[in-house]
């Protein structure tokens, strides 16, 4: 199967996590893939990874909080490999915190990325898609944290999240007269290094271990396990292939059955 065959898909925050996963299973499908993070070392992995499964790929340098240099990563893209079809905008930071110890310094770091950051990112890949006249597919990263989940990093992270998923449903609104498909994925509780950081953080606060932390975590989780970032990968291959066409303006939880709204 190759669903992907001959799309050109751009990743954000390809370098690690969920972002390297859905750079891989994109690459696995036929896609040529734009690996692109603040960290280059970190985009070079994936790339040299996908490149060995025999993936044509671009490695792309960019800080997604800063709109110049999300500007300059799409339009890299479109000239380095022609055109751009599909951009998965999953870059994101946090930090465990509790409500009352958060910051303007932490607002103002995780919305640039979170929510700024998304948002031009999916207006600059819809200003190419439109120009190119062929349609696109946007996918947003959220998160179950901006649908209410209790067990969230921190609240300014979940409003973060909030305004991806409401983002999603008005860009899907206006973009559809393009044939551009805007959707998200909110994922819950995923092993990535992001997620150690937050359990490392919420371990030390509760004097706990690592593993009695997970444990908690999973139990009431109905499927009983955590994802591995190749879960969200697999809905993004969904919402970027042919079968999806008529799929835009939806928020898809992979939670294991976490939150069911
Ligand atoms: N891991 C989880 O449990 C979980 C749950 C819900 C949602 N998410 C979301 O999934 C996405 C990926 O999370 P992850 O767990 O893989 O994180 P991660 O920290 O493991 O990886 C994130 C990647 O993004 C890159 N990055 C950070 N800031 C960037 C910037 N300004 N510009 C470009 N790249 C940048 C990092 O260098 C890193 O390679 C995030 O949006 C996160 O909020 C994660």
């Amino acid at each position: 199967m190759a669903s992907l065959r001959d799309k050109v898909a751009l990743v954000t925050g390809a370098g690690a996590g969920i972002g390297a996963a859905i750079a891989l299973a994109m690459a696995a499908e036929g896609a040529v893939v734009a690996v692109a993070d603040i960290d280059e070392a970190a985009a070079r992995r994936t790339a040299d990874k996908a490149a060995a499964a025999g993936a044509r790929t671009l490695v792309v340098q960019a800080d997604c909080g800063d709109v110049a240099s999300i500007d300059a990563m799409v339009a890299r893209v479109a000239s380095e490999l022609g055109r751009l079809d599909v951009i998965v905008n999953n870059a994101g930071v946090t930090r465990p915190a509790w409500i009352m110890d958060l910051t303007e310094a932490d607002w103002d770091r995780i919305h640039r990325v979170n929510a700024k950051g998304v948002f031009f990112c999916l207006q600059a890949a819809a200003r190419q898609m439109i120009g190119q006249g062929r349609g696109g597919r946007i996918i947003n990263i959220a998160s179950i944290a901006g649908r209410g989940f209790a067990g969230t990093s921190n609240a300014i992270y979940a409003a973060s999240k909030g305004a991806v998923i409401s983002l999603t449903k008005t860009a899907a609104q206006q973009l559809g007269r393009h044939d551009i498909n805007v959707n998200s994925i909110c994922p819950g509780v995923t092993i990535t290094d992001l997620f150690e950081r937050v359990v490392e953080g919420q371990a030390r606060e509760r004097g706990k271990t690592r593993e009695q932390m997970l444990a908690g975590i999973e139990k009431p989780i109905p499927i009983g396990r955590a994802n591995t970032p190749e879960d969200i990968a697999a809905m993004a291959v969904f919402l970027a292939s042919p079968g999806a066409r008529n799929v835009t303006g939806q928020c898809y939880n992979v939670d294991g059955g976490l939150i069911t709204s």
